[in-house]
């Protein structure tokens, strides 16, 4: 059941990633989608519209009758109990009709406000009461600080237990994401060097192009710092940071994923101004384009004080990490789509070759996420010729040249890994709950404090000059992700 279903994120990703997994037969024939959504819809339209969403999403398309009568209509009211009961007739009816042994997925993909109000519901209008499998897969956001969640979780935690709980975060379901983990605990010769002695700094990147859009009044509440650091940049740097887990189990990676969480210090008060830096985009010009200011878009306050921005210095107090900064960058409106991690070496104890300016560049571990995906290594070597000087080389791994296929879209792993009940991608209430504890210091102090400098960068570029201080104070830059990019190479 997909509450939300006339939604965007039911249109972009849950349609085109369940037909993609049923054109892979991971879905065989015994499935029934329940879309649910206020407005009156006849199962016929909205068949339609997911097929719509479908060709939209999905170059060759073909099964698309077959595929979409397996989609059914419920118009919805969250709050009414005779509403919950008609679905769930209608539910017991394709239950039987598909032989579908009483499983059930309720995937909440709409606003975050009615979340505990029918997960609530689903359990005393007798939705939960079924002899299979019962999962509650609920998008973000996950509250709105520390004390929501814990509101919101206590009240789906009355009809789910934490096992039936299916956290999204779709960073998790990325391909090169999810190989944060194999990259580090499949190779010798990175584990030995993953730590304070031969890493000089992480610096995680996550770079939109695109502004607010339409959703100025989710973000002018949210900001960067909750729309992005919360959950997808501090899953980033928990994946990089955690010891090995004893086995590939959701528990054991879930608990290790939780001690780095643990180990963040908090940074509080005072210390908020030089750990972390918020920024806002003014005007500015993309491609001969004139881009307006965050404060002139639709459902923005012309005062805003919401950060569009965010960039941090994270520390970890532990063993492994005590003394390196881990930088995290993100923002809407900067010069780049990308998503990538540059974890830089120290520099060697003895310089004996010579290249530009006298220096070797550092050795330079470089993830990329997306657009890109695939693995960079930045290493020194001879330049060709009589002299003994040094010159950067790369070795380069592309995902998609290897591989020969596209990478399978998150939301498609996702569905699939909930769907075969494996909740590791998914984010455990203890790793929230921490993340917002980190996070809410930080707001408070923003929320108390305007921002005179608002709006600080031009939209088209990589940030305010807070953020390239934030790194100068401490020897380091931020190494340019354009220049980074595979095909640049
Ligand atoms: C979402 C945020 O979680 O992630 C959006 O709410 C953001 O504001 C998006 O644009 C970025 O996701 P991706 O996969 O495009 O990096």
């Amino acid at each position: 059941m997909i509450f939300g279903a006339t939604g965007d994120l039911a249109n972009r990703k849950l349609y085109p990633s369940l037909y993609r997994l049923y054109k892979k037969g991971k879905l065989a024939e015994n499935f029934a989608v329940i879309g649910i959504a206020r407005r009156s819809l006849t199962n016929e339209d909205f068949q339609s519209n997911v097929r719509k969403s479908v060709q939209s999403a999905v170059e060759c398309s073909n099964d698309l009758e077959q595929f979409s009568s397996h989609f059914y209509y419920h118009s919805h009211d969250v709050t009414d109990s005779s509403s919950y009961l008609a679905l769930k007739n209608l539910a017991n009816n394709l239950d039987s009709h598909y032989k579908l042994e009483g499983n059930r997925i309720f995937y909440l993909a709409m606003a975050p406000e009615f979340f505990g109000t029918i997960a609530v519901h689903l359990k005393e209008d007798g939705l939960t009461d079924v002899a299979g499998y019962k999962r509650l897969v609920i998008e973000k956001p996950f509250g709105h600080d520390l004390e929501s969640a814990k509101e919101l979780n206590k009240q789906i935690r009355q009809a789910f237990s934490e096992d039936e709980i299916y956290r999204i975060d779709h960073y998790l379901g990325k391909e090169m994401v999810q190989n944060i983990e194999v990259i580090r605990f499949a190779n010798a010769i990175f584990e030995p060097l993953w730590n304070n002695r031969y890493i000089s700094n992480i610096q995680v990147t996550s770079s939109e192009v695109l502004g607010v859009e339409e959703r100025g009044r989710y973000y002018e509440k949210s900001g960067a710092l909750r729309d992005m650091v919360q959950n997808h940049m501090l899953q980033m740097v928990a994946l990089l940071a955690m010891e090995p887990p004893i086995k590939l189990t959701t528990d054991e990676i879930r608990s290790e994923k939780v001690k780095v969480f643990r180990a963040f210090r908090p940074i509080e008060g005072e210390e908020v101004k030089t750990h972390f830096v918020r920024g806002q985009y003014a005007q500015g010009t993309v491609n001969a384009e004139s881009l307006p200011a965050y404060r002139e878009e639709t459902m923005v306050d012309p005062q805003s004080n919401t950060e569009t921005f965010v960039a941090g210095k994270l520390l970890i107090d532990n063993f492994r990490w005590a003394g390196v900064p881990f930088y995290i960058r993100t923002g809407k409106r900067m010069k780049a789509k990308s998503t990538k991690i540059v974890i830089q070496f120290k520099d060697i104890p003895m310089n004996l070759y010579y290249g530009k300016d006298q220096t070797l560049n550092p050795n330079l571990l470089v993830i990329h996420i997306q657009p890109d995906e695939g693995i960079t290594l930045h290493l020194n070597a001879k330049k060709a010729g009589q002299q003994l000087d040094a010159t950067p080389v790369k070795l380069n791994y592309a995902n998609k040249g290897i591989d020969g296929i596209n990478t399978p879209e998150a939301y498609e792993k996702l569905l699939l890994d909930c769907i075969s009940g494996d909740a590791t991608n998914f984010t455990h209430w203890d790793e929230v709950a921490l993340s917002w504890s980190f996070v809410d210091k930080i707001s408070q102090v923003w929320e108390n404090t305007k921002e005179d400098n608002f709006p600080n960068y031009p939209a088209g570029t990589m940030g305010p000059k807070a953020a390239d201080e934030l790194l100068e104070q401490d020897g380091y830059f931020w190494w340019p992700v354009t220049d980074l990019d595979i095909e640049k190479c």
